[in-house]
C-alpha cells in the first residue's frame, strides 16, 4: 500500500511528457499526491504543492523519422450468437470475439481450451501426461450440452443473490447496465445510464478514501455503448463485459474529457485515490474504442493509476491510426501493480503510455501504433508473450526527468516478438546523466521480424536488427552479481540459459488465463447461496462450503461463490477436481477457538489433502481472518496435478486485517511506534495468522496469477483515512519441499513478521515479478516476535532483535527463476526516513538470502531501504550504495551459477 511509495514521482523521476499544455495539470497533480502522500499521516489534503516542484514545461521524446503506413484492422464484428476466433494474432480477418483461453504462439501446455468443460484435455500426448497422478477420468468435466449462445451467459443469467454484509439494506452487488438504462445500440448516449449503475448504492466514489463494504460487479451485455463523457470508476469495483461477444465502450465524436474511463480522476487534491492504495478491481471484457474522436484531441482509452489485486484482462483498445493522431490506448502515471493481460492494442501516438512502481505484462499485443510501449517511468517491470506489429518504435524506454535522470529503473522481457517495426526497443536518452545504474535491462527470447533496428541506445544501435527474421536469445545492461564477484557491468548478448523444462511450454514460460467459462452453460453451475451458505458474515458457513464443493466436484460442476462474507469455524476443504469462481471477490474469513492456538496451526482453506491428485481452477475470492487467529494457515495448497495439465489460482488473494468485519481496524489495532514492544505489552488480539499460504512437499504443477498476499498495514474503511495499524503474520509465502513446476505470476506478498516468500528444499519455480514489503512496524518488535522460529516449519532464526523479516528467503532450493524482483523496506518502526533517497537505506540491513545448496536466476532486483541486496550462505555479496538507481537499488543479473 500506502502513499509513500510515490516517492518515484518525486523530483527525481518527474516524468516529462508530450503535449504539456494538455498533461501538465496531470503531472503537477499527480506530483501533489505523490507528495501529499509521503506524509507519513497521509493526510493527503493537507499538502501544499511547492513552486520548485513543477516540473519543466518542455520536453522531447525520440520517435524514430520513418513513418510507417499503417493497414487499417477490420471494424468490430456485430455481436451474433456464433464465437469465431481468429487463432493468428496478425491476422486482418480476425474478429474481437474473444476466447479468454486457447493456443497461441507462445505455447500452451494445453491444446485444448479448458473452458469448452473439457478439463482434462484429450490431445495432450500422454508423455507429459502423468497419468497415474490423476485422479479424474477425462469425462468428468465434460458435457454433452452445445456451447451457450453469448446471449446467455452464465453469469448474466444467473439468480443474482451476493450480499454486502455492510452494504446496507437491500445493497446489489451485481448490476447489469441495461437494468439502470444503457441502451447499447450504439446510438443512445448511456453515458449517464453507464455511471448509475457504478455508482448506485452509497457506494465508494471520489472522496471516499477506501472501502471493502461496497461491493460492485457492474456487468456489459453485448452492445455498442455510446459514451460522450468519461466513465469514472469506483473503488472495488468489477467492470465485466461478456467474454464471448464483447460489448464496445464507444467515445462519441464529441466526446469531452482526457479517458474515456477513468478509474482514478484527478480533483483538487491530485488523484481520488492515493494511486498506491487503489486494490481490488478489475476491468475485464471490453472493446474501447475512442476512434471517433478526433484524432488531434490527447484522449486515452483507460487511465489506469492502481495498485495490487487488480487487473485489467481481455480488452482491446481501438486508436486513431491516421498518421500524427495523438490518441493513446492506456495511460498510467503511478501506483504500485498489479497484472494485466490478454490485451490488443490498434492505433494510437502511444498503445501504452505507462508509469508504475512495478507491474506483470502478460500476452500483449500492438498493432500499428507509433509507440507500441512508451514508458515514463518504474522500478521493476515484467512483460511476458507482448507481440508488437508495425509500429514505428517496439519499447521506448528514454523517459528522462527534468534534472536528467533516466526515470525506467529496469525492465525484464521475456518471450515476446516485435515485427515489421524499425526500430525494436530504444533506451538511454542521450541528456540523461543519472542515475548511477539505470536502465536495466533483460531481454530474453524475442524474436524479431523485419526490426532493421533490434536496440538502439543513446548514441545509436547497440543490437543490429535486419530486415529478415532474428532472435533475441539473451540480451541485457546492468549489473551483474554472482556469488563471488560483482558489481560486473554489463552491455550485450548474454551466454545462453538452459530453462528448467518443466516450467516451459513450446518454446515459453507456461501461462494460462484466468477461465470464465463462457462457453459452459449456466445447468452447469451452481450456487453457494442455493446451496445454503449464508454469506452475511455471522452465519457459520464451514458445513455448507464442504458439502458444495464435495458435491460440486463429483458432479463436475462450477461452484459460483456468491458475493459475500463466508465465516468459517474449522477447516474448508477444496477437493481435487474442484472449480470455482467468485462474484466481486467473495470473502472467506476465519474465525474461533479452532484457528486461535499457533501451537497447533490449522489451514482455513485446505485444497486437496497431503499427497492428493487432480485438478483445480479457484478465481476471485479472497481469504482472510477474523481477530486473533495466530493459528490459521490461510491456504494450504497440497494437490498434485499432471506436470503437463497444472491446476490454477487466478486473482485468489490473502488479506489479513483492516477491513470491516476482521474486527483488526484502528479501533483494535492502531499503531503504536512510541512503546517498545516486547513479549509482555504486544497487543495478542492483534496477532491474526500464523501462515499465509503453504504450497507443501506433495504439491505439484500449480499456476498462481494476481495473487495478492497482504497483511493490512492500514485501515482500508471510510472514516480511518487510511490510518496505520500494527497487524502480526507470522508468516507469508512458503513453498515447503515442493517438486514443482510453480507459476508465480504477478505476485505479491506484504508485511509478515518472519518472512514474506520462503522457498525450502523446493524445485522448479517460476515467480515474476516478485514484490514484498517488509511489516511497517519493524523492527519495533523484530523479526523474532511474536512467533517463534520453528525448525519444523522451515523458520529462519533471527538473533539480533534489530533484524527485520526477510522479503524473500531460499534454501536448498534449484531450479528457481525470478524475472523481476521488488523487495521493499520502507520504514523503521514506522519512521519512512529511513528508505529515503540519500539516508543510507538503513530500514533494515539485509532482505534477500539464499542458503545452502541453491540453484536461483534473478533479473532486475530491486531493493529499497536495506544495506545488503543479496546474502549468500551469511556473506553480503552485493551492497546497495553500487547500484544506486534512483529510489531502488537494482541488480540486473544475479545468478548462482559462477561464470
Ligand atoms: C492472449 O490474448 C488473446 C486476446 O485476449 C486470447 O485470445 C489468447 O487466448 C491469449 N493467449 C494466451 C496464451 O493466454
Ligand atoms: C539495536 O539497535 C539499537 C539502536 O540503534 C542499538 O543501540 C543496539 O546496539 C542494537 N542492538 C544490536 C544487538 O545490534
Ligand atoms: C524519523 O527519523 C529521523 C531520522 O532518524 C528523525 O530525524 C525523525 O525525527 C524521525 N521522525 C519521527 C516522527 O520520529
Ligand atoms: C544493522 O547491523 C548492525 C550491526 O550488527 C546493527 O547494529 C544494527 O542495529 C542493524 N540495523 C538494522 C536496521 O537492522
Amino acid at each position: 500500500m500506502t502513499s509513500h511509495r510515490c516517492h518515484s514521482f518525486s523530483s527525481s523521476r518527474i516524468v516529462k511528457m508530450p503535449h504539456l499544455s494538455v498533461q501538465s495539470l496531470v503531472i503537477l497533480s499527480a506530483l501533489a499526491s505523490g507528495v501529499a502522500a509521503a506524509a507519513v499521516d497521509l493526510s493527503q489534503s493537507s499538502h501544499v504543492l511547492s513552486l520548485t516542484d513543477r516540473p519543466e514545461a518542455t520536453v522531447t521524446i525520440v520517435i524514430s523519422k520513418t513513418i510507417t503506413t499503417c493497414p487499417s484492422p477490420p471494424p468490430p464484428p456485430l455481436c451474433t450468437s456464433s464465437v469465431v476466433e481468429s487463432s493468428d494474432p496478425d491476422s486482418t480477418t480476425g474478429s474481437f470475439v474473444s476466447s479468454t483461453t486457447g493456443s497461441s504462439s507462445f505455447g500452451s501446455l494445453e491444446p485444448t481450451d479448458s473452458s469448452t468443460g473439457s478439463f482434462v484435455p484429450s490431445s495432450v500426448s500422454s508423455d507429459i501426461i502423468e497419468s497415474s497422478t490423476t485422479s479424474l477420468s477425462s469425462s468428468s468435466y465434460s458435457t454433452s450440452a452445445p456451447a451457450p449462445a453469448c446471449t446467455d451467459f452464465w453469469l448474466e443469467k444467473i439468480s443474482h443473490q451476493g450480499v454486502a454484509p455492510f452494504g446496507g439494506n437491500g445493497y446489489r452487488v451485481f448490476r447489469n447496465v441495461k437494468e439502470y438504462g444503457a441502451v447499447g445500440d450504439g446510438e443512445a448516449d448511456d453515458t449517464e445510464a453507464i455511471q448509475l449503475a457504478i455508482s448506485d448504492g452509497g457506494r465508494c466514489g471520489p472522496g471516499c478514501t477506501g472501502s471493502t463494504k461496497t461491493p460492485g460487479l457492474v456487468y456489459f451485455p453485448p452492445g455498442t455503448y455510446k459514451v460522450s463523457a468519461p466513465i469514472i470508476d469506483y473503488y472495488y469495483t468489477q467492470l465485466i463485459g461478456n467474454p464471448g461477444c464483447l460489448p464496445v465502450l464507444k467515445a462519441s465524436a464529441d466526446f469531452q474529457g482526457r479517458w474515456l474511463l477513468d478509474t482514478n480522476p484527478y480533483g483538487a487534491n491530485g488523484l481520488a485515490w492515493g494511486a498506491t492504495n487503489v486494490f481490488w478491481r478489475q476491468v475485464a471484457n471490453l472493446v474501447i474504442d475512442i476512434t471517433d474522436i478526433p484524432p488531434e484531441k490527447e484522449v486515452s482509452g483507460i487511465h489506469w493509476p492502481s495498485s495490487q489485486a487488480t487487473s485489467l484482462s481481455n480488452l482491446v483498445f481501438l486508436s486513431s491510426q491516421e498518421p500524427g493522431n495523438l490518441h493513446q490506448g492506456l495511460f498510467i502515471e503511478e501506483g504500485s501493480g498489479g497484472y494485466m493481460g490478454d490485451l490488443v492494442f490498434y492505433g494510437g501516438n502511444q498503445a501504452l503510455i505507462i508509469g508504475n512502481q512495478q507491474f506483470t505484462m502478460r500476452n500483449i499485443t500492438v498493432h500499428n501504433a507509433k509507440t507500441a510501449i512508451q514508458k515514463l517511468w518504474d522500478w521493476g517491470w515484467t512483460y511476458k508473450g507482448v507481440s508488437i506489429n508495425n509500429c514505428e518504435v517496439g519499447f521506448d524506454f528514454t523517459s528522462v526527468s527534468d534534472q536528467g535522470n533516466l526515470n525506467v529503473g529496469s525492465v525484464t522481457i521475456l518471450d515476446s516478438e516485435i515485427r515489421n517495426t524499425p526500430v525494436g526497443i530504444t533506451f538511454g536518452a542521450a541528456n540523461a546523466v543519472s542515475p548511477p545504474v539505470a536502465n536495466n535491462f533483460i531481454f530474453e527470447n524475442v524474436r524479431l521480424d523485419n526490426v532493421p533496428v533490434a536496440i538502439r541506445g543513446p548514441s545509436g544501435t547497440v543490437l543490429g536488427g535486419t530486415t529478415g527474421s532474428s532472435l533475441i536469445a539473451s540480451w541485457g545492461r546492468g549489473h551483474k552479481y554472482t556469488p563471488t564477484s560483482g558489481p560486473t557491468f554489463f552491455e550485450g548478448t548474454l551466454p545462453a540459459y538452459s530453462r528448467p523444462a518443466s516450467l516451459v511450454a513450446g518454446d515459453a514460460y507456461y501461462e494460462r488465463s484466468r477461465p470464465q467459462y463462457h462457453e459452459v452453460p449456466l445447468s452447469e453451475f451452481v450456487s453457494a447461496r442455493d446451496a445454503g451458505a449464508v454469506g452475511d458474515g455471522v452465519a457459520d458457513d464451514t458445513d455448507a462450503l464442504n458439502a458444495l464443493f464435495a458435491s460440486a466436484a463429483a458432479a463436475g460442476k462450477i461452484v459460483f461463490l456468491d458475493a459475500g462474507m463466508y465465516v468459517v469455524t474449522k477447516t474448508v476443504y477444496i477437493p481435487a477436481g474442484s472449480r470455482i469462481v467468485g462474484e466481486a471477490l467473495p470473502v472467506i474469513l476465519s474465525s474461533g477457538a479452532y484457528f486461535a492456538s499457533a501451537s497447533s496451526p490449522k489451514p482455513v482453506v485446505q485444497v486437496g489433502k497431503p499427497g492428493e491428485t487432480g485438478r483445480v481452477e479457484w478465481s476471485s475470492t479472497i481469504v482472510s481472518t477474523r481477530g486473533a487467529q495466530a493459528g490459521a494457515v490461510l491456504i494450504e495448497y497440497n494437490l498434485a496435478s499432471p506436470v503437463g495439465s497444472p491446476s490454477g489460482l487466478w486473482d485468489v488473494h490473502v488479506r489479513v486485517g483492516g477491513f470491516a468485519g476482521s474486527n483488526l481496524q484502528l479501533p483494535e489495532c492502531a499503531k503504536t511506534p512510541g512503546v517498545t514492544i516486547t513479549p509482555d505489552n504486544i497487543q495478542e488480539e492483534c496477532i491474526a495468522a500464523f501462515l499465509s499460504v503453504h504450497i507443501t512437499s506433495t504439491a505439484k504443477a500449480l499456476y498462481m496469477e494476481n495473487c495478492w498476499v497482504w497483511v493490512a498495514d492500514h485501515d482500508i474503511e471510510e472514516g480511518a483515512n487510511n490510518q496505520q495499524i500494527t497487524i502480526y503474520a507470522g508468516r507469508g509465502l512458503l513453498i515447503d519441499e515442493s517438486q514443482g513446476p510453480i507459476w508465480l505470476v504477478a505476485s505479491s506478498v506484504e508485511h509478515h513478521q518472519l518472512y514474506e516468500y520462503n522457498l525450502v528444499n523446493a524445485k522448479d519455480v517460476f515467480i515474476g515479478q516478485v514484490q514484498t514489503e517488509t511489516a511497517y512496524y519493524q523492527p519495533n518488535p523484530g523479526a523474532d516476535l511474536p512467533f517463534a522460529s520453528l525448525a519444523e516449519w522451515h523458520d529462519p532464526v533471527f538473533t539480533n532483535p534489530n533484524d527485520s523479516g526477510w522479503g524473500l528467503r531460499i534454501v536448498d532450493s534449484t531450479g528457481i527463476i525470478l524475472p523481476g524482483v521488488g523487495l521493499y523496506s520502507f520504514f523503521d518502526n514506522y519512521n519512512v526516513s529511513c528508505s529515503q533517497i540519500g539516508q543510507g537505506a538503513r530500514c533494515q540491513n539485509r532482505t534477500f538470502s539464499i542458503e545452502g545448496n541453491s540453484q536461483v536466476r534473478v533479473y532486475n532486483l530491486n531493493t529499497i531501504g536495506t544495506k545488503k541486496m543479496v546474502t549468500v550462505n551469511g556473506v553480503d555479496v552485493a551492497n546497495y550504495e553500487d547500484n544506486l538507481d534512483g529510489f531502488v537499488h537494482t541488480i540486473a543479473l544475479f545468478t548462482t551459477e559462477e561464470d
